[in-house]
């Protein structure tokens, strides 16, 4: 090894390790690429080797080597010192006080629709019904056929049907769920729907989604009767008036024999529920049609049973004296703050809503 080398190596190592020992991150790397890089001194180094004799090259070799592995040494030293630094900094800056009270932002709500589904359940699981669901996107033989409403049935163009390019419908009802129930279980059965619904209708009090609930009762023995007692229990419950006038009202429905609308006794002119003498829809029902039983594979000689659908918006508007519909999807804050339920007091029946 020459003398000229030998200075060098010596220059480097003086000059190289007492830097690396105090660099911060970024002069650290300036260093790395100055000694190590594609064009750095040592590399520059291990590449004149090249031009050597063989005696030499390996006596050079040997020292330049060694001088690498000292700086590639200390560069991962100072590097680890460096990066643990950095960590504790992050951790003292990201430190999390559990100990600060919480930030006095208000809470949020619970919407009207939603704090009506809870009620109906809650009136519905005190009277022994299940709660189910079914798709928003239906076959049309769940969504009508089944129903006993055939393809050229007049009754298909009374709900205006949002088609699907596979054949499917958005469900213009929470019906076809008493299908899908009838399909899986036997009786006796007692189930309530409540769920989100679809028609391309538009306006003031139409909403192109909207939601009812369905019920559904199908045992041996199942009459009139039992349809007229639950929809006054469940109606009087939701309302909060204990006498409340309920009014079946003839009808026409394909999957019930016979239909009856549901009316309830209120003032028009005061919107009081239960008060005055008008009569005020909010539903369909009727005794469920042994078609539909038997569509679903269930003998009608041997099982009856009744259904009924509400307009959950329609509930909710004459419960809480909301005028438009429209404002339930509007998301205004302002709204919502006004008509929503706090979420630390759930519906619960016995203690009244
Ligand atoms: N599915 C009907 C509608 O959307 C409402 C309805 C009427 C449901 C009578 C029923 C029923 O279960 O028995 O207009």
């Amino acid at each position: 090894m020459t003398n000229m080398l030998a200075d060098e190596l010596n220059n480097i190592r003086l000059s190289a390790l007492p830097a690396i020992a105090v660099a911060d991150a970024a002069s650290l790397e300036e260093l790395r690429v100055s000694l190590m890089g594609k064009t750095g001194s040592v590399t520059q180094l291990l590449k004149s080797l090249g031009n050597m004799e063989a005696e030499a090259r390996k006596a050079a070799g040997a020292e330049i080597n060694q001088l690498k592995a000292e700086i590639t040494e200390s560069l991962a030293t100072r590097r680890a010192v460096l990066d643990a630094a950095a960590l504790e900094a992050r951790l003292a800056a990201e430190r999390l006080d559990v100990t600060q009270p919480p930030r006095p932002e208000p809470a949020g709500a619970i919407h009207p629709l939603s704090r009506t589904m809870e009620e109906i359940a809650a009136i519905f699981s005190a009277m022994g019904f299940a709660i189910k669901d079914g798709p928003d996107i239906e076959s049309d033989w769940h969504n009508f056929s089944a129903l006993n409403i055939p393809g050229h049935h007049p009754a298909r163009a009374m709900m205006d049907t949002f088609y699907l390019t596979g054949g499917e419908v958005l469900r213009t009802h929470t019906s076809p769920v008493q299908i899908r129930t009838l399909l899986n279980e036997q009786p006796p059965i007692r189930i309530i729907v409540p769920g989100r619904t679809f028609r391309s209708d538009h306006d003031a009090t139409h909403s192109p989604m909207f939601h009812q609930c369905e019920g559904l009762v199908v045992g041996e023995g199942i009459t009139l009767g039992h349809l007229k007692g639950c929809l006054t229990d469940f109606l009087s419950a939701y309302f909060d008036v204990p006498s409340l006038p309920v009014r079946l009202r003839s009808s026409y429905f394909p999957f019930t024999e016979p239909s009856m609308e549901v009316d309830i006794g209120w003032n028009k002119k005061t919107g009081e529920i239960g008060g005055g003498t008008d009569w005020l829809e909010i539903g369909g029902s009727g005794m469920v049609h042994p078609n539909v039983l038997a569509n679903c594979g269930i003998d009608p000689r041997q099982y009856q049973g009744f259904a009924f659908g509400v307009g959950l918006e329609r509930l909710t508007m004459l419960k809480h004296g909301i005028a438009d519909l429209r404002l339930f999807y509007e998301s205004d804050v302002r709204w919502l703050r006004h008509y929503g339920f706090s979420p630390l007091a759930p519906a619960t029946l016995h203690e009244g809503f």
